[in-house]
């Protein structure tokens, strides 16, 4: 018995020591489905509406986190909140999505892919087959995921989660800081500590700077599996070997020229780093928001 209790209490104290984090923050994923959900058509926010649990008060982003939650008593979803590539700056669907077993899709790009489909099956003449409120929010919360550049990181350091650095004083892993630190302090400094000032701040970026560019980031190319029904059948066979994430493809090139870079084991990161990448961290928020009304807008016509 005692023996039991001690390695129980040293798994715990190494659980402490090492965090493994998983997401983008509860504030990262509640800014994206705000943004999301204001965007809607009114279809689409008509149907958003009806999924979501009455507790959620209609408010998508009070439960975009829901898929953290749930990662204990759903234990096959853990592998589907990010993915990791052999320690290079691209991305390949075939070579990276997959799970510890080897087994094909069980990555956060697999998973965008396979909840797309499910709510796809909305408004079927048979009925939808799955549980329509747990795909919306497990898609909302992992188009968040996958725009937070080291939930497509490296494999040797689980997305940075092994590298050990400060954030300004306090010891801190990487991952954590792009999950959560960066957000954080931009709402201490510029926002009063609430979340609802970034949010604002955000959206008016996407309707002034960003402007031009949202067409981009709404637009669905051959690169992006999520966009599997609008690619003709043949090219779809044609470029099957190759498939990419356009999502993923941006997530690792943006971990390795802004995440990774600068921020060694050991590294001591304050306003130079923070200031370079809060930008890097409000576009993919920004991204996440208008891809994921985008998508929900044109299925849910
Ligand atoms: N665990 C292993 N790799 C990870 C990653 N890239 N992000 C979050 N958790 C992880
Ligand atoms: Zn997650
Ligand atoms: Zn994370």
């Amino acid at each position: 018995m005692e023996c039991c209790r001690v390695l129980m209490i040293a798994i715990v104290a190494l659980m402490l020591l090492f965090p493994v984090t998983d997401a983008w923050g509860i504030d990262g994923h509640d800014i994206v489905c705000n943004i999301a959900q204001s965007r809607l058509n009114e279809a689409a926010a008509d149907i958003v509406q009806e999924l979501l649990p009455k507790s959620a008060e209609n408010d998508l982003g009070s439960v975009c986190s829901w898929a953290d939650q749930v990662k204990f008593r759903y234990h096959w979803s853990s592998p589907l909140h990010y993915v990791n590539t052999p320690d290079v700056c691209n991305y390949n669907f075939e070579r990276d999505c997959k799970d510890d077993n080897g087994e094909q899709g069980r990555c956060v790009a697999g998973a965008v892919q396979n909840y797309t489909k499910q709510l796809l099956t909305i408004g079927s003449n048979e009925g939808s087959s799955y549980n329509l409120t747990e795909a919306l929010l497990f898609y909302s919360h992992f188009m968040g995921d996958i725009h937070q550049p080291l939930h497509a990181g490296f494999a040797s350091d689980k997305g940075g989660n092994t590298i050990e650095v400060h954030w300004y004083t306090r010891k801190q892993n990487l991952h954590h800081i792009w999950d959560d630190n960066i957000i954080e302090t931009a709402e201490e400094r510029y926002y009063n500590s609430n979340v609802a000032g970034m949010i604002d701040a955000i959206q008016k970026n996407i309707t002034t700077e960003w402007a031009d560019q949202v067409k981009d980031w709404e637009s669905c190319s051959y690169t992006d599996t999520t966009c599997a029904d609008v690619i003709p059948r043949l090219l779809q066979i044609q470029i099957k070997r190759l498939v990419l994430c356009r999502y993923a493809s941006e997530g690792i090139q943006a971990a390795c020229d802004w995440a990774y870079k600068g921020a060694a084991e050991g590294s001591v990161l304050k306003d130079e780093y923070f200031l370079s990448r809060l930008p890097i961290v409000n576009t993919r928020l920004a991204q996440a928001g208008v891809r994921l009304a985008a998508i929900l807008n044109h299925y849910f016509k």
